[in-house]
């Protein structure tokens, strides 16, 4: 194949050179030429070979109303909890983007729904540019797919993959991972931004025009994006994360953009012998089981999507040096600062000549506001060395005026905690139920100070 020119494109301003440049001539910024290939003369642009037929030509216009609206047709992929973060299945054309970090169970996630799809008669192909397909066997019979009838390419020239979707026409092709796809229409190696964006733009516009379901496979990076500078979540239709501890069994998958479905559903999967297997009840899984109270730490209700969870957050706060340290897992360390400063200001509680750890029980990750009241608990706890009584729960937003605002959707959550035996729980005012739930006594607050008191009484 000739080798169409490559130029160099501003990710600031659009602008262009045929060679690379520290600085951009046209904006002047710094650092933000990267390479993608030039359209190759009048007539004939990159998007002009034969599995983009019909991209070329004018289309017709209508208005809105005059569109039906119908729904996207889906097919559940086999395996509910991940059905459940797609918004129902695999959709014709979507492309599905699936980061995490290694070893976390993408592979194993994506061959098991692939071998299900394959067993409903759909065609599937499973790309792999990191491991041989004698791995993936191997992998597959580990989980213990036997008689697996999923197509397997190794493959990692994108050029060579295209045309194989092309004439093989899957339902489903899993690119596993898209960091190792490299065009030959680039110089830069496999991996590099350009790259990555390059490759899944192609694969992207091959999902449109051909009607097969991509699932791209991302690595992320050290601070947990995905790698490819986030023009990747733009380009695909769904984001999905997994999240966990790769030292705990379980792991969770969760939607943070869907062209096809709601945001913030979340999979649950337990990881075993025989790969993962969704979790259906998943509401107890991120509590750790202490047989006594222990000080710093303190339970509370995170709703994602449309399930609630219990979540401990844990606490350590221990006398540090001259500089202490603040560090959070699974929580906002920005947000952590904050809430020390409301808890010292409003509270009187002062952290500052101490180290604290704040710490979300099991590798979930909790990006809501609504753990604000569990995590100042958890911290005055630990510090006191005074545990909160079995069976007790918080949750409420804390603003900076000391306030401690509602969490959506209150009743479920309390509903959910009192379910599992949660006996007292301290929860904002606008969230306290109109009738009492049965087995939980509940403390309606309004500020800070009020919260802090009322667990002094306990
Ligand atoms: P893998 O799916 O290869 O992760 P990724 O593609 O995200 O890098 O990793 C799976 C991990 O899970 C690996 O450390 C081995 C383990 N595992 C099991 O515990 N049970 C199994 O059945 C399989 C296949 C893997
Ligand atoms: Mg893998």
């Amino acid at each position: 194949m000739a080798k169409d020119k490559t130029t160099f494109t501003c990710t600031e301003c659009g602008g262009t050179s045929p060679r690379w440049l520290g600085k951009c001539p046209a904006c002047g910024a710094w650092n933000t030429l990267i390479e993608s290939v030039a359209e190759a003369g009048p007539g004939k642009n990159r998007y002009s070979g034969a599995q983009f037929a019909g991209l070329n030509q004018a289309q017709a216009v209508m208005p809105l109303s005059a569109i039906e609206a119908s729904d996207v047709d889906r097919t559940p992929s086999g395996i509910d909890e991940l059905d459940r973060v797609l918004g129902g299945g695999i959709v014709e054309g979507g492309v599905v983007l699936i980061g995490g970090d290694p070893g976390i169970g993408k592979s194993t996630l994506l061959l098991q729904a692939l071998d299900a799809l394959q067993r409903a008669g759909l065609p599937t192909l499973y790309v792999t540019g990191e491991e041989s397909g004698a791995q993936v066997a191997l992998r597959s019979r580990r989980l213990g797919l036997d008689h697996s009838q999923v197509n397997v390419l190794a493959e990692i020239q994108l050029e060579k993959i295209l045309a194989t979707i092309e004439s093989m026409q899957p339902a489903v092709a899993v690119i596993d991972s898209i960091q190792t796809v490299y065009s030959d229409q680039l110089t830069s190696a496999p991996g590099s931004v350009a790259q990555v964006r390059e490759c899944a733009a192609h694969l992207t516009r091959c999902a449109k025009a051909s009607g097969t379901a991509i699932v791209l496979v991302g690595h992320v990076t050290k601070e947990g994006a995905l790698a490819g500078p986030r023009v990747l979540e733009h380009m695909v239709d769904t984001v999905l994360y997994f999240e966990g501890d790769t030292h705990s069994q379980f792991r969770l998958v969760r939607a943070i953009k869907n062209r096809f479905g709601a945001v913030n559903e979340i999979g649950v999967f337990a990881m075993t012998e025989k790969g993962l297997k969704g979790v259906s009840n998943p509401s107890a899984i991120f509590l750790s089981q202490h047989s006594e109270p222990v000080p710093g730490s303190c339970v509370m209700v995170t709703l994602e999507g449309t399930r609630p969870l219990l979540v401990e957050i844990q606490a350590l706060v221990d006398t540090g040096g001259p500089s202490p340290r603040r560090l959070s897992v699974g929580l906002d360390k920005d947000r952590l600062a904050m809430l020390l400063a409301v808890l010292h200001r409003h509270a009187g509680v002062a952290c500052m000549d101490q180290d604290v750890f704040v710490n979300a029980v099991g590798g979930v990750r909790i990006s809501e506001p609504a753990a604000d009241l569990a995590v100042m608990l958890s911290i005055t706890s630990s510090l006191r060395g005074k545990a909160l009584p079995r069976g007790f729960l918080a949750f409420g937003e804390v603003g900076l005026a000391g306030e401690v605002r509602p969490a959506p959707r209150g009743q479920e959550r309390l509903k959910e905690a009192a379910k599992l035996g949660f006996s007292v729980a301290v929860v904002p005012k606008a969230n306290a139920p109109k009738k009492p739930i049965e087995g939980l006594t509940i403390h309606a607050v309004e500020r800070v100070e009020e919260a802090m008191n009322v667990v002094r009484g306990l």
